[in-house]
């Protein structure tokens, strides 16, 4: 999945193993297009390495059935990954109806980048069952899986998740429930901060960016991460952060609510602090900020 939202919710059936049965769900079917479009693309570039073979290609697509009702999707899963957008009254409303329609050995896992796992628990009838599977973007790239605890979680579904993830090739790490997780409490007051640092004319765009990648040995400066991200769900995370500990230091920068408030979302609505229209791979500061 280049994007977290092709994969939306996995329901695997079949065991936690190779060869399992994939239903991929969204309420948007030209996501399913995009999404299947995404993964058939990624096997035809292992295919062209000789990693995988035809028939691996095949046998992968054939156990991906595609979904745009959520309860017909997940009724007979094993385990549910409920990726949708990051708002918390519509996640609490995703697992209720994913409660009723699962079978009640399955476990519920949200790859939330910051919501209260503790508090999507609670919505739910079993949550020693809930758990938190935080992937990193690009997944098929990025080793990390954030496996978070809600208060209830039990052992035994989390050394299942944890192994799960190695399965899946991931490293993960066990966390638990505090807002923000650990990848985000700390990635995003950074993205923030260097927000705050174009707002007050410290630097530009560009020179923001540099700083960190050359000075810091970071692949991406923070200003094109938050792009890639989504400045929605930087500004979301933001919100979880400043809330949940009560704190102004979390509070988001001026500049992030106007320019999600003004539909400039980083890579997905073409325009961040980045201009897209050309696509990703060439670095052009969006008008605004020349
Ligand atoms: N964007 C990232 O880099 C990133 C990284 C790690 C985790 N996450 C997390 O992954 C989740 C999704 O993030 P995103 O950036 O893809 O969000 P997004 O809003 O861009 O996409 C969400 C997708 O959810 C679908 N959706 C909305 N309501 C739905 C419903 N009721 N049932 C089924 N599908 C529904 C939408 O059609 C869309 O395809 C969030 O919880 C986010 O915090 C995102």
């Amino acid at each position: 999945m280049d994007k977290m939202h092709i994969e939306d919710l996995i329901a695997m059936s079949g065991g936690f193993k190779e060869g399992a049965d994939v239903a991929l769900i969204d309420i948007s079917q030209a996501a399913l297009d995009k999404a299947l479009a995404t993964i058939t693309k990624n096997l035809d570039r292992m295919l062209s390495k000789e990693r995988i073979t035809e028939a691996d290609k095949a046998s992968t697509l054939d156990h991906i059935t595609t979904f745009t009702d959520l309860q017909e999707g997940v009724k007979t899963a094993d385990l549910v990954v409920e990726a949708a957008t990051e708002n918390i009254d519509l996640k609490l409303k995703i697992f209720q109806q994913i409660d009723q329609a699962a079978p009640a050995k399955a476990i519920l896992a949200s790859n939330t980048s910051s919501i209260s796992l503790t508090r999507i628990a609670a919505a739910t009838s079993r949550p020693e069952k809930v758990i938190g599977m935080h992937f990193m973007n690009p997944v098929p790239i990025m080793k990390l899986v954030e496996v978070i605890r809600g208060y209830s979680t039990s052992d035994e579904v989390t050394s299942q998740i944890m192994e799960l993830s190695r399965q899946l090739g991931k490293s993960p790490v066990e966390v638990n429930d505090y807002p923000g997780f650990v990848a985000n409490r700390i990635l995003i007051p950074m993205i923030n901060e260097a927000i705050y640092t174009l707002f007050e004319g410290v630097a530009g765009v560009t020179e923001i960016d540099t700083v960190m990648k050359l000075g810091m040995a970071h692949p991406m400066g923070p200003l094109q991460l938050a792009d890639f991200i989504g400045l929605d769900v930087c500004l979301a995370i933001c919100n979880v952060l400043y809330e949940g500990f009560g704190n102004p230091k979390y509070a988001p920068c001026p500049l992030l609510v106007n320019m999600v408030t003004a539909g400039k979302k980083g890579v997905k609505s073409g325009e961040g602090f980045y201009s897209y229209t050309h696509g990703t791979k060439e670095l052009i500061v969006a008008e605004t900020f020349r």
